[in-house]
């Protein structure tokens, strides 16, 4: 297995990993990929299509896939779908990596969220499913985290300046 330059970001939705995730990338000159936006590509659908139309269980089974694939051969910076450590199977391989668990609360998140339609698990009430969820998964995102960063306040600039330092 790959335990070369992969840096792994985890964290709820809104908190800004894939804008993170590639000035990181850039600041280290290496890619930068994102699970959600792996599965579209390879499925030629989008995140709220296939949660939609063939259930949220695909979508986990699609996003681990991505997970292994990018573990397996991807040499970069990877941005996981906020619902990823989820998968036992996907917490299972990240172990021993640096993965940075990144930290918001829910107001910053719904600020960075807006009117994005894109996000189906929010769908009707946003502010109260993301709250349910971070309370679900905050455990497995310490759990799988070498390091916690905290984003509230801080520009994606200044947060990827604090995770190259850490990594
Ligand atoms: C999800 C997060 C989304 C996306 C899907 C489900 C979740 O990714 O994978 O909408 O369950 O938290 P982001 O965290 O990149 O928004």
């Amino acid at each position: 297995m790959n335990r070369g330059p992969l840096i792994v970001l985890v964290g709820p939705m809104g908190v800004g990993k894939s804008t993170v995730g590639a000035l990181l990338a850039e600041r280290l000159g290496v890619p930068f990929l994102d699970t959600d936006q792996d599965v579209v590509h390879r499925t030629g659908r989008s995140v709220a299509e296939i949660v939609t139309e063939d259930g949220e269980p695909r979508f986990r089974e699609l996003e681990h896939e991505a997970v292994a694939r990018a573990i397996a051969g991807f040499p970069g910076v990877l941005a996981l779908g906020g619902g990823a450590v989820g998968h036992g199977g996907s917490r299972a391989l990240l172990a021993g990596l640096p993965v940075i668990f990144l930290d918001v609360d829910l107001a910053e998140a719904m600020r960075r969220i807006g009117s994005d339609t894109g996000r189906p698990l929010l769908a009707a009430d946003p502010e109260r499913r993301w709250q349910e969820l971070q309370d679900e998964r905050r455990a497995l995102y310490l759990e799988v985290a070498r390091f916690v960063v905290r984003t509230d306040g801080r520009t994606p600039e200044q947060v990827a300046r604090t995770v190259a330092a850490a990594v």
